[in-house]
C-alpha cells in the first residue's frame, strides 16, 4: 500500500472527527473523548505536533494517523488509527513501518506499542511492522465501560531485522482449511455465543482440561483473544463449520505446547447435533495435516480411558495409541484420571 506521511492541517478536522467517532476506534482507544468534536480534533493538532497524518499520495486525502509519545531516553510509544473506509488495505502496516524507520534513523532505541488483547487487527499490524510480542500487562487499561482490560506489549528495537516479525504458527492457507465437507476457520469474537453454548454442555466442560468460568462474556472475550494467542504461537483455535452452509458444528485447536520437540497437541468438541457423522475425524485430519505442513514432527492427543468416541475419532484420523499415562488428567472433585495418549508422526518425505 502506497502511503505518505505529513503534518496535520486544519482542513483535516472532519476526517479526524469521523475516524475518532467510529465505534471500533472508540473501543480500542478508550482515552479518546466521546462524542469526539471538532474542538477535540483541533486540540489534538495543537498538543501532538509530532503526530502525522497518513495520506494517499495521489489525492492527499487522510487515510489514518500515526504518532508517538516519548517514554524516557531513547524510548517512545507509538499509536495509530485508520479511517474506517481505508481499513484492511495495508495502510496501518505501511504507516507503522514508515514512521518507525524515521524514528530509528533519528536515533531511537526502542519503540513499543500496547494493544488490547482483544484487538487482533492491531496485533497483526504490530507483526507486519516487525514488532516482537513481549508480554501481557494485566488489567493495565480502562475499557470504555469503566472496567479494566489486559494489554499486550509489542516492541521493536533499533537493529531488529526489517520486515514482519517471525511467527511459529502461520495463518491458515487462504484463511481456512476444508475438505469440502467441513471447514475450519480461526475463532473470532462473533463465535462467542455458539462457543459458549457448546462449551457449557456438561460432557464438553467435564472433559475439558482447562476449566474456565462458564460465563457468556468470558467465553466471548476468550474468542476475541484467540487471534492474539495464535500470533503469539501458543495455539491455533478454529471453529468447525459445515462447508456448504456454514452451520456451526464445533471447535478444534492445535496447542503448540512443546516447541522444542516440534510437537503439538489437538483438542476438539462437537455440538450434540453434529456428532456421529465423522466431522470430528475430518477436522482432526485437516488440522493434523496442517500441523505437519508447518513443521510439526509429532501431533498428539489424549483422551480419558472411557471416552471411546474420541478414541475412534483419533484412530480414524490416523493416530496410534501409544500408552496410558497414569493420573495425567484432572477428574471431577479434585480426583485425577488416566490419559490414553495417541500420536501421529509426520509422514516421511516421498
Ligand atoms: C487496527 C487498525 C489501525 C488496522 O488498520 P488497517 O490499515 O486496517 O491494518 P492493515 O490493513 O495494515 O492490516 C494489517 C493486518 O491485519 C489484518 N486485519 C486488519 N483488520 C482486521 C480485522 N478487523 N480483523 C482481522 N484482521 C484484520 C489485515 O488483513 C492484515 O493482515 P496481513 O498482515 O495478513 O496482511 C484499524 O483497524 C483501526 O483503526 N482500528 C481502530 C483503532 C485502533 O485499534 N488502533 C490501534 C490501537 S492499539
Amino acid at each position: 500500500m502506497n502511503i505518505a506521511l505529513r503534518p496535520w492541517r486544519e482542513d483535516d478536522t472532519d476526517a479526524v472527527v469521523e475516524a475518532c467517532s467510529d465505534p471500533v476506534t472508540a473501543r480500542f482507544m478508550p482515552f479518546l473523548p466521546q462524542p469526539y468534536t471538532r474542538e477535540d480534533a483541533m486540540a489534538f493538532f495543537r498538543h501532538k505536533p509530532g503526530d502525522l497524518a497518513v495520506v494517499d499520495p495521489a489525492t492527499d486525502g487522510v487515510l489514518g494517523a500515526v504518532g508517538s509519545t516519548p517514554r524516557g531516553e531513547g524510548i517512545a510509544e507509538v499509536g495509530y488509527w485508520v479511517m474506517p473506509a481505508a481499513r484492511r488495505k495495508g495502510v496501518a502496516s505501511a504507516a507503522l513501518e514508515g514512521f518507525a524507520t524515521r524514528l530509528f534513523e533519528s536515533g531511537l532505541q526502542r519503540l513499543y506499542l500496547v494493544t488490547a488483547l482483544t484487538n487482533g487487527a492491531s496485533q497483526r499490524v504490530a507483526v507486519a511492522g516487525g514488532f516482537v510480542r513481549e508480554g501481557v500487562a494485566r488489567g493495565s487499561s480502562r475499557t470504555r465501560d469503566g472496567g479494566w482490560q489486559d494489554m499486550v506489549v509489542w516492541a521493536r528495537l533499533a537493529g531488529d531485522p526489517a520486515g514482519p516479525s517471525a511467527r511459529v504458527l502461520p495463518d491458515l492457507p487462504g484463511g481456512a482449511l476444508t475438505d469440502g465437507v467441513v471447514t475450519l476457520r480461526p475463532i473470532v469474537e462473533e463465535d462467542g455465543p455458539s462457543t459458549y453454548q457448546m462449551r457449557s454442555l456438561p460432557d464438553v466442560s467435564g472433559r475439558s482440561v482447562v476449566s474456565t468460568p462458564m460465563d457468556p462474556a468470558v467465553v466471548t472475550r476468550q474468542c476475541a483473544e484467540s487471534a492474539s494467542k495464535w500470533l503469539a504461537g501458543q495455539r491455533a483455535e478454529t471453529t468447525i463449520r459445515d462447508a456448504t452452509d456454514s452451520t456451526y458444528l464445533g471447535e478444534i485447536a492445535l496447542f503448540y505446547s512443546e516447541p522444542a520437540l516440534r510437537e503439538a497437541m489437538i483438542g476438539y468438541s462437537l455440538t450434540p447435533e453434529a456428532r456421529g457423522k465423522g466431522y470430528a475425524a475430518r477436522a482432526a485430519r485437516l488440522i493434523t495435516d496442517w500441523g505437519f505442513e508447518i513443521g510439526m514432527a509429532r501431533m498428539i492427543a489424549g483422551t480419558a480411558p472411557d471416552n471411546i468416541a474420541s478414541q475412534r475419532v483419533l484412530e480414524a484420523a490416523g493416530y496410534h495409541r501409544e500408552g496410558l499415562q497414569r493420573s495425567r488428567l484432572p477428574g471431577p472433585d479434585g480426583t485425577r484420571i488416566d490419559n490414553v495418549q495417541f500420536a501421529k508422526l509426520r509422514p516421511a518425505a516421498t
